[in-house]
């Protein structure tokens, strides 16, 4: 055994040798090329639900006009369509589209939105918004829990990885809206157990990059999860806590661009050795309520049947 696999070992050099190839690239992201965003006609920080807010640190009104045009701008010359909804008056963090809720097609191509229960009264009322944009646009909309009754639930939690629906819980989701979600869903839930208060989302921590590669955190979650989520990427680049506290994480991925309102020198060598084109987009006033380009955009075209893998009934696993 040993010498038949050191004879293909020897053979595949010698191969290469011959006729070098280059590496095949993992296949891109079928999903990520439409996004509905909020416009931040309202954005302040008027309460203090995350470690990043600061009520005495108010955005500046014209630079978050212009960093939200400028995100706008580079989505759509990556390629993707948006959809902009306007931001409610009594809703200073509704910019954050994110958590408005989790827009999925199933396979017979019929559109859903699970509504977000939010963790913070703060951000409840949201929620309406949301819904009515979904049902003005034949969309059916699926409550697992509102006004305090029901599991928690952010959308800005959740990701299609590997066929399964990447879910983090602790400090906003909670797990006990894991199995609810999935049979709403028929998919399979991988829920990581989320332990550190600045990466209180999932999207904070994790970013998938194509079919088998995906920035990770592994300081985010508990061991259990972190091993989990190292498991489940076949190609993980790691980051340390300090590089995902530079919101790094928090990108948006259109194809082989990397939309990134800060990328260090590592995740940026890395990223371009991978073959990723990286774009830096300002965002300095919404990294003041606690939130960056990932947050600011909420992806319109995962695919039950394609981007997660039908599962009928639905099933939770965790780590
Ligand atoms: N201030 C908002 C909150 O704490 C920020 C939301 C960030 N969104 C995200 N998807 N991580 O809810």
């Amino acid at each position: 055994m040993r010498t038949e696999l050191m004879d293909l070992a020897v053979s595949s050099v010698a191969d290469a040798a011959v006729a070098p190839t280059a590496p095949v690239a993992p296949a891109e992201l079928p999903w990520g090329r439409a996004y509905l965003a909020v416009s931040p006609d309202h954005f302040r920080v008027d309460y203090v639900i995350n470690p990043f807010m600061d009520p005495a640190d108010q955005p500046d009104p014209e630079r978050t006009r212009a960093e939200w045009h400028g995100l706008v701008a580079a989505l759509r010359r990556a390629g993707a369509r948006v959809d902009v909804l306007r931001q409610r008056a009594d809703s200073p963090d509704m910019v954050y589209a994110m958590n408005l809720g989790l827009p999925v097609t199933r396979a017979d191509g019929s559109e859903v939105l699970v509504a977000s229960h939010m963790r913070y009264p703060e951000r409840r009322q949201e929620t309406s918004s949301a819904t009515a944009w979904a049902l003005a646009r034949g969309r059916e909309v699926v409550v697992l829990g509102a006004d305090g009754v029901g599991p928690h639930l952010e959308a800005g939690d959740m990701f299609a990885f590997g066929g399964e629906l990447v879910a983090g819980f602790g400090p906003r989701t909670e797990e006990a809206a894991l199995l609810p979600l999935a049979q709403a869903l028929g998919v399979r839930v991988r829920g990581l157990r989320i332990t550190h208060p600045g990466m209180y989302h999932l999207d904070l921590a994790f970013c998938p990059l194509d079919e088998r590669r995906a920035m990770v955190c592994p300081a985010a979650f508990d061991d259990a999860s972190a091993r989990a989520l190292l498991d489940l990427v076949p190609d993980p680049l790691v980051l340390t806590e300090a590089e995902a506290l530079t919101f790094c994480a928090n990108s948006v991925v259109v194809g082989r661009t990397v939309l990134m309102p800060a990328c260090p020198p590592r995740v940026r060598a890395r990223l371009e050795e991978w073959g990723f084109e990286v774009v830096l987009v300002a965002m300095e006033e919404f990294h003041k309520g606690g939130g960056s380009v990932r947050c600011l955009t909420n992806p319109l075209d995962v695919v039950v049947g394609r981007d997660l893998t039908p599962v009928p009934g639905g099933e939770v696993v965790t780590a």
